[in-house]
């Protein structure tokens, strides 16, 4: 069986990166449909060497679609996946607008891949700086439970979308010509102000919750617990999050403190070994060469790097790990066309009777 694939946002950062790692797929794929707003219709671009011209995104779009995969921001994930779903597509979303909903699977193959099964039609792809996170977690939490989890990030400037990229270079030019920075779309786009983020670090990404802690932490926390433990707001494991957007342009990195549920069997070097040895993980933990983690060696793999792996000699049980990922791939672009490629192994590419938005 071969499959007629729709790249929802295929003009964008992540977008063009579904193109790639779609190429590079195992999904056989019979026609692909590049959509976007009107302002990219006619643009041209390629798809395994052939030309695919971008067309204006309407319901109409997904006429005769088996897969979407959808990066177009979460407006036009809310307008146009119910009407993909309603046309018995199936779509795998990377925007937040259905991560919470309990209809929806939230799924990273490597944690949970079996609550794909229970699809109505919409998967969700979570969060970048989750994704990274949980696949580093995911062996640990297999052999010795989690208690805690408390991790700052340090996010690259490409989260923010392909704009967000050119604007980030600009202030480095600017800054670098000895002229003012101008900011217009860090840290939040829709927000009042603005502020540069070359030679800067803005500690605000998305908007801000009530409690004070921002809309990207809050995905971190609750977005984990669904992930991991079924349930959002599943007491069992404590998150807390700070995130931290960088003048990085690709690859976030990750400052994880964890603290197991049972420590008996473990140390740092057995948490070197289970991340050695566990799925889309690479360890690269070498103090007496100066090895860890890096974005810049990140960049265009689908991977999860960790390092810097250590014990708290303070609080016997509780560990750090440094954990880098390229952003665009596994925390978007490859975990979303990995999730695909999950759908047609298990010969889940159809929406049920009770599809999601059915009336
Ligand atoms: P366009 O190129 O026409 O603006 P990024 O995350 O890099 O900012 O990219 C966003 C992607 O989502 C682009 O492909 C953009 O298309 C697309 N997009 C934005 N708004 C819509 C919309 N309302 N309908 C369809 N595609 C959209």
């Amino acid at each position: 069986k071969e499959y007629n694939v729709a790249i929802l946002g295929a003009t964008g950062a992540v977008g063009t990166r579904m193109i790639q790692q779609l190429e590079q797929s195992s999904i056989p794929v019979k026609q692909v449909k590049l959509l976007a707003s009107p302002r990219s219709a006619g643009k041209v671009l390629q798809f395994k060497g052939q030309d695919v011209t971008v067309e204006a995104t309407t319901p109409e779009s997904f006429d005769d679609v088996d897969i979407v995969l959808a990066s177009a921001g979460g407006a036009a994930s809310k307008q146009f996946l119910p009407e993909a779903v309603k046309r018995g597509a199936v779509a795998v979303d990377n925007t937040s607008a259905f991560r919470m909903d309990p209809e929806v699977p939230l799924v990273v193959p490597e944690v949970n891949e079996d609550a794909i099964a229970q699809h109505k039609g919409i998967i969700a792809n979570p969060n970048c700086s989750t994704i990274q996170m949980v696949v580093a977690l995911k062996p640990i939490f297999d052999v010795a439970g989690l208690k805690q989890i408390i991790v700052s990030t340090y996010q690259a400037g490409s989260g923010a979308g392909q704009t967000a990229i050119q604007e980030l270079d600009d202030e480095a030019q600017q800054h670098l010509n000895g002229e003012p920075m101008t900011a217009d779309i860090f840290p939040v786009k829709s927000e009042a102000h603005h502020y540069p983020l070359a030679f800067n670090l803005l500690p605000q990404i998305d908007v801000f919750e009530p409690d004070g802690s921002t809309h990207e932490e809050w995905k971190m926390v609750h977005e984990t617990k669904k992930i991991m433990l079924g349930d959002m707001n599943d007491p069992k494991i404590k998150v807390n999050a700070t995130c931290v957007r960088v003048p990085v342009v690709i690859g976030h990195g990750e400052s994880v403190y964890f603290e197991v549920e049972d420590n008996t069997n473990l140390d740092a070097h057995k948490v070197q070994e289970l991340i050695k040895h566990g799925d889309g993980l690479v360890l690269e933990d070498d103090p007496a060469e100066q090895l860890y983690p890096q974005p810049i060696n990140a960049e265009g793999h689908t991977d999860t790097y960790v390092g810097r792996v250590r014990e708290d000699p303070e609080n016997p049980g509780a560990y750090n790990l440094w954990v880098v990922a390229d952003n665009l791939l596994k925390g978007a672009a490859a975990n979303t066309v990995e999730i695909a490629e999950k759908l047609v192994e298990h010969d889940l590419v159809r929406v049920p009777a009770d599809y999601y938005g059915k009336e």
